[in-house]
Formats: structure tokens, sequence, C-alpha cells
């Protein structure tokens, strides 16, 4: 069973999806339908939207973040986000290392470190998405990619900071492909990540920190991985575009 120490986090990632209007009509259909869940809800949405969301799910339970920033706290970057703008706009959490991210924007695990340390001194919780390509998975390379992701994208992440992270275990194979990992190989990798923690921050530390699913979770596959005793919430692409869909997801385990 999921060790109830730990809350229970749902987290739709929008991509590169909605407008100001849409962001709005969807929170307005979403916030009742997940106010009783005993879930937490946050929505990762464009950096458009972040102002309006925010406004929109005041005094509801909706969490909202962003997708991505720079590692800089400002300076001539343009076309990029600092991390000081998303909690201006409203923004309470930021995802960083997105595997669309690692791959195609070439994000390495040194400048993930470095968006990581900026958003935490910036005040804002951090989740950190790691994972396997399905080729290192086929060579049962999963915990080698795991720990290497893990030391380099958290290097210098102090126990104290650990309050404020997530992780997120997105094995890349699973994503958008209707593919998801089992329950079981997922809680293996969770497993792994814990452990990490334990050796890396302390073991306290470590049974505080939220761990997270990702790729292909659906209403369908949700509850089965919430079963599993380090796996402590979710990370929803594509079934959280449907206000529906996703608090189907937030309300799985009711
Ligand atoms: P998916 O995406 O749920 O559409 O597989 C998950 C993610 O990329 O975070």
């Amino acid at each position: 069973m999921h060790d109830s120490k730990r809350p229970v986090v749902i987290v739709g990632n929008w991509k590169m999806y909605k407008t100001i209007e849409e962001t709005n009509t969807y929170i307005q259909e979403l916030s009742p339908m997940v106010k009783d869940s005993a879930a937490k809800v946050y929505l990762a949405v464009p950096f458009t939207a972040i102002q309006s969301a925010a406004s929109q799910a005041q005094g509801t339970s909706i969490v909202i973040g962003a997708q991505n920033m720079n590692s800089a706290a400002e300076g001539a970057f343009t076309g990029e986000i600092a991390g000081k703008m998303l909690k201006d706009a409203g923004a309470q959490f930021v995802i960083v290392g997105h595997s669309e991210r690692r791959r195609l924007f070439a994000e390495t695990d040194a400048m993930i470190n470095q968006k990581i340390k900026r958003g935490l001194a910036d005040g804002l919780q951090v989740i950190l998405c790691i994972g396997e390509s399905k080729e290192q998975h086929l060579q049962d390379k999963t915990n080698e990619v795991l720990k290497a992701q893990l030391d380099g994208g958290l290097a210098d992440i102090t126990a104290e900071q650990f309050n404020s992270l997530m992780i997120a275990y997105e094995p890349v194979w699973a994503i958008g492909t209707q593919e998801a990992a089992t329950p079981e190989v997922a809680e293996k990798a969770h497993a792994f990540c814990r452990e990490w923690a334990v050796s890396h921050a302390d073991a306290d530390h470590a049974e505080k920190l939220v761990i997270l699913y990702g790729g292909s979770v659906s209403p369908e596959n949700a509850a089965p991985f919430l079963e599993q005793p380090d796996i402590d919430g979710l990370l929803v692409g594509g079934a959280s575009l449907s206000a529906a869909t996703f608090s189907q997801i937030v309300n799985c385990k009711r």
C-alpha cells in the first residue's frame, strides 16, 4: 500500500496546449469535480496561461505551475523565462528536465541541476523528471540511467531542499505511447529512487519525498499505480487535457 506519510499528488502536464480562455473554462470545470479529493491537484500550464490560471484557481484546491524555466536569475536571454517571473505570475511549482526538453532541446543533467537550484532559490517547488529510453530499458540499464540523472540533476542539493522537491519517474518509452509501465516495473524504479534519496540526503527526507509515475496514465490504469508502496502520485500528459478525464484520475482512489 501507498505510505500515508506522503500525500498523493496528481499533476497534469498540459505541454503546448490551451489558450487563456480554454484554461479558464477547464479550471471552472475541474474545480468542483476535485474539491473533495484526498489527492493534491497540480496543473503545469503554458507560461501565457499561468496568471489567469492562478487567479481562477484561487480558493480551490488546484495548484498552478510551469513546465520549464531558465537557470539564470535574469539577463540577456531572449525568449527565456526566469523562476521569479513564474512566481510573480502565480506559479507555485515548476517541472524541470522533462524528457521532451532533454531530447528536443538538448538539456543535460548539468543544465537541469542549475535550473533546479534556481527554481528552489526562487521559492518554487520543483518536479524533476527522470527516466530511461526504450533501448536502455531493453538493455536493463534503468537503474544506471536513473542514478546518473539523479546524481547529475540533484548534485549539491541539501537534505533540507528535498522538502521542496518531487521526483517524477517517466520511462521515455511510456510517454505518449499508450504503453504505460506496469505498476510493478514502475515500483522497482521508484524504490530505487527512494534508496538513492536515502544515500544522498537521509532516511527521514527520503521517506517524505514524493515520487510520481508518468507515462500513458489514464483513468483505466491509474489506480493500481497508487497501490504501490513507493508510488505517491502521477504525472499525466495527454489524459490531463480534458477536465472530465483528468478528474477521474484525481478521484481514482475514492
Ligand atoms: P502522457 O505524458 O501522459 O501523455 O504519456 C506524460 C508526460 O509527458 O509527462
